[in-house]
């Protein structure tokens, strides 16, 4: 089967599925699944509760395998990879953000975003001018210093989104991230995050249940039936 790419595309799964085996009974989440993702796009997962998307995340983020398919990054296959190239995969390519933002709370924001980079063997002086740009691009300039204590819900996911593309990742992947905040938070992370698919031309999956905050992405997917199927809104 042909794959359906260009260029432009970051993300490609050939016929993926995902079963969770069980001592009664398997589950079978989803079904030869063909999803690519293209620089620049934002796609919208939906889905109620217990769908699966968070298990689809996880594999597109190569967090978790699925049961059968491929899955390709950057024209890359994954299928055969040791656990040690994808783990530098990810680092190099994909960002997370979750519903809750997992800042480690001994860390000042600043080195929050500067970890990752560190990771990567980026000098702590360079690392710490990238990470004082990134949360001062995400209008904390005035919170580096502030654990994740001391910030408001939405400043601490702003952090998290800082900290997710410190890396320059070609994907970002996040799960609910607006899941716990009110509504016009929600909408400043939501707007943050098109600014980066549209300027930075970050390709972007986002899961969610709110039907009517992602009322203006016109990518929207859904899982049902056991398979991904477009949402027309
Ligand atoms: N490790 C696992 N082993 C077995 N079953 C699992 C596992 N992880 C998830 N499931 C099941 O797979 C289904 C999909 O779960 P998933 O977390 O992907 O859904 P979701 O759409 O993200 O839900 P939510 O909106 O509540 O976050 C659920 O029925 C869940 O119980
Ligand atoms: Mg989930």
């Amino acid at each position: 089967m042909a794959l359906n790419m260009t260029n432009n595309t970051v993300l490609t799964t050939k016929n993926i599925s995902k079963i969770y085996p069980n001592a009664l009974d398997s589950i079978c989440i989803f079904k030869d699944v063909n999803f690519t993702l293209n620089a620049g796009d934002i796609v919208a997962l939906m889905g109620p509760s217990g769908s699966g998307k968070t298990s689809f995340l996880n594999i597109l983020g190569l967090l978790d395998t699925p049961t059968d398919g491929e899955l390709f990054i950057n024209g890359i296959s994954t299928k055969y990879m040791s656990d040690t190239d994808k783990t530098k995969l990810r680092a190099n390519n994909i960002g997370f953000v979750f519903q809750f933002h997992h800042l480690l709370p001994d860390f000042t924001a600043i080195e929050n975003v500067m970890l990752p980079l560190l990771k990567q063997n980026i000098s702590s002086k360079e690392a710490k001018q990238r990470a004082n740009s990134l949360l001062s691009s995400m209008l904390l300039g005035n919170r580096c210093n502030h654990y994740p204590s001391m910030l408001s819900g939405g400043e601490q996911q702003r952090v998290a989104i800082a900290r997710a593309i410190a890396c320059n990742p070609s994907i970002l992947i996040a799960d609910e991230p607006t899941g716990n905040l009110d509504k016009n938070t929600a909408m400043e992370i939501f707007n943050i995050m098109t600014n980066l698919a549209n300027e930075q031309k970050i390709a972007i999956i986002l899961a969610t249940h709110d039907n009517n905050l992602y009322s203006n992405i016109s990518n929207k997917i859904k899982i049902e039936n056991q398979g991904i199927v477009k949402e027309y809104s």
